[in-house]
């Protein structure tokens, strides 16, 4: 039996965070970091070893096809997800191996996802592949996610940041200056309540949108018109977001990390107040870089309630967290 070997990085969103949900614009880039699956296909099992002792099964294991309820827990769960999606007759058995953090906001659940299904025998675009595991993220999570994650991973771009619409799925890679550093520093703050309080956000949004229609189209002042506060509030940061997110990609473009480190602040600022998912430590985390000489802009990143923040930087400003770089997407080797 041939061997596969698939490979699927992670992500750190630079801006544009909870607008995918309503057909915004996000700018996410793959990392160089990521999750790599390697097997022999056959049989009507997947059994996966892992490394990842510390959090989680060395082991999983079920049959093909899954059945109509998901069994395993874990990041089993997630693998046995994608399996249940593309619907594979054909057992899987190898070994999952990362080099990304988990549960840290890289999105190493997405990463585990494509891994699973390009190894599984997946063939297809980007886009579709990101469809399935989004599906599959939503199966074995319960939470309502966005295509962010799954997309940003799936249609990576070496040396590229990627501007997402995510009504259209058009992407747009975005040239990442070689002279600006992308600095993921955790919070020390595992996310709390992100399954629920992501789920509020989101209901909260189609509330918004029953009113005034797409928050994609919608101006400021119409925002405005929001009777709610908070439903107002919440329609207001996704407005504003999709905006700066154009206009962050005109400044990395333009080779300006100073106007992009400015609307990666005021992304935070937004985020923390109109759409409150941020934390204390978040916030003194991006006060306590944004401080240090060389550091353009940072702002939570992904989900928020916890996790991580992400910094443009010059090159050796920040001697904490993790420098990443723009990658390619996942990538499957027979
Ligand atoms: C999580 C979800 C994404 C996106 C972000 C917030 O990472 O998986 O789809 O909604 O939160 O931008």
């Amino acid at each position: 039996m041939a061997t596969v070997t698939a490979f699927a990085p992670g992500r750190v969103n630079l801006i544009g965070d909870h607008t995918d949900y309503t057909g915004g614009l996000v700018l996410p880039m793959a990392i160089d970091m990521g999750t790599t699956v390697t097997g022999e296909r056959g049989g009507g099992r997947v059994v996966l070893d892992s490394d990842a002792g510390a959090v989680g099964e060395p082991r999983i294991e079920f049959a093909v096809p899954v059945g109509a309820a998901l069994g395993q827990e874990g990041w089993g769960r997630y693998a046995e997800a994608v399996a249940a999606e593309l619907g594979v007759t054909e057992g899987l058995v190898g070994r999952v191996t990362s080099d990304l953090p988990i549960g840290a906001g890289l999105s190493s659940s997405a990463s585990l996802e494509l891994a699973v299904a390009l190894a599984l025998g997946f063939e297809g675009p980007a886009r579709e592949l990101a469809g399935i595991c989004q599906r599959a993220e939503q199966a074995a999570s319960g939470v309502p996610c966005g295509i962010m994650d799954q997309l940003a991973s799936a249609a990576g771009a070496a040396g590229c940041a990627l501007l997402i619409d995510c009504r259209t799925l058009v992407i747009d890679e975005v040239p990442f200056p070689d002279d600006v550093q992308v600095v993921v520093v955790h919070s020390g703050q595992v996310r709390r309540l992100a399954a629920s309080a992501y789920a509020d956000r989101r209901r909260q949004c189609e509330e918004a949108e029953a009113l005034i229609g797409p928050l994609r189209d919608a101006d400021p002042g119409l925002v405005e018109t929001i009777a709610d506060p908070l439903v107002r509030a919440r329609a207001r940061h996704v407005v504003s977001e999709n905006d700066r997110v154009a206009r962050f990609a005109t400044a990395l473009t333009a080779g300006d990390p100073v106007t992009a480190g400015q609307l990666m602040l005021e992304s935070h600022r937004s985020l923390a107040g109109d759409f409150d998912v941020s934390t204390d430590a978040l916030d003194a985390l991006v006060a306590g870089l944004t401080d240090r000489p060389g550091v353009w802009g940072a702002r939570l990143t992904g989900a928020g309630f916890g996790g991580c923040v992400v910094a443009l930087a010059r090159p050796g400003a920040i001697d904490t967290g993790w420098p990443v770089r723009p990658a390619g997407g996942a990538t499957v080797y027979l």
